[in-house]
């Protein structure tokens, strides 16, 4: 394959699609660029035609590349739930974020492992930029695109990223924590999916909290409701006091503690 060909090709992406999309979808572009080279007869061709610009085959690969874009991007805003989570915090995001790396301080933690991630590991490590290259970052999501989008995202995250595409239940945690070797300094996050979780799996909550190695648990829920904006702060915030107080009470946590912010409520467990 032709580097000076690849080259070419790479400046007239960028040229169509802009600097900022082009450095940003680096991975999706030279992938793509790739794949049609494999291919002889395009190969051939182009390196065949002196000026590139008007060559059906670059109209069609910047149609693709175009096209991937735009899905890749969409994921981040799709419907259910995932990037949404992140536009409902709005500029309470970053009080989110802010109390997150105070908390990996205080209690010296080294390792997350998120349950129901959604693109949050994203926003979590623009944050912390440089402060995060040694921590380890666990992501678990069904999803598989969202799972994919934070598979291209953790080759240049600043923190060691591992996308784990996995559908997360009572079962499937055991198997999470055995694979991930020194838990004992992490904190598990569950945040905006435990109550979800709860009714669509009739999960156990006892002896899931059990099987989450974590010394540390994150738990939050909405207090409105994402498609009818209904204020559910009550009920939310007794399921979370009701499963505290009755995982204190048959000693699976030691100590729990509540916090109530605009958008969301916490509630933070000790094993
Ligand atoms: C409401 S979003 C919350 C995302 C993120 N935790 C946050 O707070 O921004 C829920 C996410 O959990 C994922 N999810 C739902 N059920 C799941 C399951 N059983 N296992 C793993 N991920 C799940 C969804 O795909 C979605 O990305």
């Amino acid at each position: 394959m032709s580097e000076e060909l690849k080259q070419k090709l790479a400046e007239l992406v960028k040229k169509k699609i802009g600097q900022n999309s082009y450095e940003r979808f680096s991975d999706i572009i030279s992938e793509e660029i790739n794949k049609a080279l494999l291919n002889k007869k395009i190969a051939e061709s182009l390196e065949r035609k002196g000026k590139l610009d008007d060559a059906s085959e670059v109209k069609k690969l910047i149609k693709k590349i175009k096209k991937r874009i735009y899905y890749s991007s969409r994921v981040f805003y799709s419907a259910e739930g995932e990037h949404v989570s992140i536009l409902e915090r709005g500029k309470n995001l970053t009080a989110i974020l802010e109390f997150l790396k105070k908390l990996m301080i205080e209690k010296n933690i080294n390792t997350i492992v998120d349950i129901g991630s959604g693109t949050f590991p994203i926003y979590f490590d623009a944050f912390l930029g440089e402060a995060s290259p040694k921590l380890r970052y666990y992501a678990i999501e069904k999803n598989k695109k969202i799972y994919e989008s934070l598979l291209i995202y953790s080759k240049k995250s600043k923190m060691l990223l591992t996308p784990i595409l996995a559908d997360a239940d009572t079962d499937s945690l055991e198997e999470i924590y055995k694979n991930i070797n020194n838990y004992d300094k992490s904190l598990t996050l569950l945040l905006r999916i435990l109550h979800t979780l709860y009714r669509t799996k009739r999960l156990n909550l006892v002896e899931f909290v059990e099987k989450i190695g974590s010394k540390y648990l994150l738990i939050s829920e909405p207090k409105f409701s994402l498609v009818k904006k209904n204020d559910i702060s009550k009920k939310e915030k007794a399921f979370l006091l009701r499963l505290s107080n009755k995982l204190k009470a048959n000693g699976t946590i030691s100590d729990f503690e509540i916090l109530d912010t605009e958008e969301e409520i916490f509630v933070l467990m000790t094993k």
